[in-house]
């Protein structure tokens, strides 16, 4: 039996369009794609990690970093694209890795989305919480720290991130168009906050303060991208709603790139916005957004930006959620983890079983573990699928190249190319204690997967047939004599 065996792309289609109990229902339209890509993506990195990267590492030229992180998430997300369209069934990066890379391959990819979903989901749990506990605060109300902290900062437990969590575990549950429609609304609030920022905010803008514009190098600067790479991560949660959308081949590639295009520019604008408001020796807290205004003395807007910044990490859970549910169905269903992991829920058309074990691990890391733990994690484990993803593509196209590609990635290979370039380079800028917990992960990944998956998975067993039918043709049977087979 090979690691290697890959998933032929007619056999990954015939499962998306089986009518049978494993088809998930398709009501999907490119606006919900948008929205569930937008939802995905703004977020923590954009209303928490931008301040710390600002003030510790890029100075004001983090617009510079958001422009090389987003750079590097655009190029993944041609590739995504191609591959989204090409075999439009739910899994994603997984699922292309599969067809392509073969299967061990394909395993350490959705083992390192776990990193990217449930993770930074856990991350962004946690974002929520502080971002809860200062709206309260403007009320007057207090939460104690042993209720708002994670035993390594001095609490007890971070009920915020737990409650905010079940809620949208719970959500997510009920079914795609209950999800859609709620990350719809979520992130119209989201948006509009975002653009008051930007446009109310350029009037406070003060120049001098973008001066010096790189006070910690160029070092700092991409030191910063590895950091806010964090606020990319999301555009491929639009990939893993493949068998939801109606018109995959078309919609996938737009949802993808439209999502990410509209959240780079509102990125660098706030950005660029926030370091000219507020010196970037200011900006090292975790709400920084509602911090510029306060220090311009604009108290009402600051409340307003907090509602905002929730609404807006609401729906990027809402998504991570979703889509790593997604990513365990497309894994049970290959045989890769147990079968209880491919049940769909008979009256929501879910798979609700993934979606409560996901909600339960991204409480536990809210609920326990500090932001900064998580989140450097979760860039690591996107990076090092954006890489996999992008050697995919390249293979696909040389070893299948007839296959109908309703999308494909333009100047081949140059984007990849480049796509595996910047990812490459992202992780170098990363710190050596997060690579350290990545090797950790994947050693775990590699021993759950010869421990299972290297036997259970549906190829293995495919294989396994095909072996015991040649043996019984190479090998006669001994109970049947040749007299016996001429009178037959
Ligand atoms: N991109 C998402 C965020 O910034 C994960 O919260």
């Amino acid at each position: 039996m090979s690691v290697w065996r890959r998933k032929p792309i007619n056999l990954i289609l015939a499962e998306s369009s089986d009518e049978g109990k494993a088809a998930l229902s398709r009501t999907m339209s490119m606006y919900d794609l948008i929205a569930l890509g937008v939802g995905a993506i703004i977020g923590t990195g954009i209303f928490v990690l931008t301040g710390v990267a600002a003030a510790k590492y890029a100075g004001p030229g983090v617009i510079v970093s958001f422009i090389i992180a987003g750079t590097a998430a655009g190029l993944a997300a041609l590739v995504y694209a191609e591959l989204a369209s090409l075999v439009p069934v739910a899994g994603s990066a997984y699922t292309y890795a599969y067809a392509s890379l073969g299967e061990i391959l394909a395993w350490i990819i959705g083992w390192n989305l776990v990193l990217e979903y449930v993770v930074a989901a856990g991350a962004v749990s946690i974002g929520w919480g502080s971002y809860f506990v200062d709206l309260l605060k403007s009320f007057r109300v207090i939460l104690p720290d042993s209720f708002s902290r994670s035993p390594l900062e001095g609490g007890v437990i971070n009920l915020p991130p737990i409650m905010i969590t079940f809620l949208m575990t719970w959500i997510a549950t009920r079914g795609t168009r209950h999800s859609a429609q709620a990350t719809k609304s979520i992130v119209a609030i989201k948006l509009l906050v975002i653009l008051v920022f930007i446009i109310w905010g350029a009037t406070r803008v003060n120049p001098s303060n973008w001066i010096p514009f790189a006070p910690f190098g160029i070092g700092g600067i991409m030191r910063g991208a590895a950091i806010v790479f964090f606020a990319y991560i999301g555009f491929d949660a639009v990939s893993t709603a493949a068998e939801e959308v109606k018109n995959p081949a078309r919609d996938l590639p737009r949802g993808i790139i439209g999502s990410l295009a509209i959240s780079t520019i509102l990125y660098i604008l706030v950005a660029a916005v926030l370091t000219g408001m507020l010196s970037y020796t200011r900006l090292n807290t975790s709400s920084p957004v509602s911090a510029a205004f306060l220090a311009a003395g604009i108290r009402g807007a600051s409340a307003f930006l907090a509602v905002g910044a929730l609404a807006g990490l609401t729906s990027v859970l809402l998504a991570c959620i979703y889509a790593q549910s997604r990513i365990f169905f497309a894994m049970a269903r290959d045989g890769l983890l147990p079968p209880v992991f491919a049940v769909i829920h008979k009256k929501y058309k879910t798979p609700y079983i993934d979606t409560l074990l996901v909600g339960l691990v991204v409480a536990l890391l809210g609920g326990f573990l500090p932001i900064g733990m998580v989140a450097e994690l979760a860039n690591i484990g996107t990076l090092s699928a954006f890489l996999v993803v992008s050697i995919g593509v390249i293979v696909l196209r040389k070893t299948m190249p007839d296959l109908p590609r309703p999308f494909k990635v333009p100047w081949m290979p140059v984007v990849p190319l480049a796509a595996i370039g910047f990812a490459v380079f992202l992780i170098f800028n990363l710190p050596r204690l997060t690579w350290i917990r990545f090797f950790i992960w994947m050693a775990l990944g590699l021993i759950i997967y010869f421990s299972y998956g290297y036997r259970r998975s549906r190829l293995a067993t495919i294989e396994e047939q095909r072996a015991t039918v040649v043996l019984e043709n190479l090998v006669p049977s001994p109970a049947r004599k040749p007299d016996q087979e001429d009178r037959e």
